[in-house]
């Protein structure tokens, strides 16, 4: 799948937000070793703590479906500057995949790409 193509598949999920809050929907499509792609958008709860993030959506249906062998992930908002993962979930996708390739998109589709490890250099680990 081109990065063009998994960026479409971000694109259908962020129409699909739930986000009346902050009205600032975001999708995210997460590939797979295999070539499978999770989606996922934000969804948001009046509660505002309870929020979940697109990509944290995304990585829960992959790894609801038993697939955590991650490749790649695509993330776009409708917003003038790259959609960059925020810190918690820099820290999910951490947990499955140190160098996974990051493409963040902004709403007029140009999009950047870089490794998870330069976002998020020194992560947590408990070991
Ligand atoms: N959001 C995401 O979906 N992913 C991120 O990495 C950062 C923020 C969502 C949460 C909330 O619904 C909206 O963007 C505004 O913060």
């Amino acid at each position: 799948m081109t990065d063009r193509e998994l960026l479409d598949r971000a694109a259908e999920a962020m129409r699909r937000s739930y986000s009346p809050y902050s009205r600032f929907p975001v999708g995210a499509a997460i590939e797979c070793a295999d070539g499978a792609v999770f989606t996922g958008c934000n969804i948001e709860n009046s509660a505002l703590g309870a929020t979940m993030c697109a990509e944290a959506a995304a990585v829960a249906c992959a790894v609801s479906a038993g697939n955590r062998n991650f490749t790649r992930i695509a993330i776009i908002s409708e917003g003038a500057d790259y959609c960059y993962p925020c810190g918690g979930c820099r820290q999910i996708l951490n947990e499955f995949a140190p160098e996974l390739e990051v493409l963040c998109a902004r709403g007029d589709g140009r999009y950047v790409s870089y490794r998870l490890s330069a976002f998020l250099p020194m992560p947590f680990s408990a070991q």
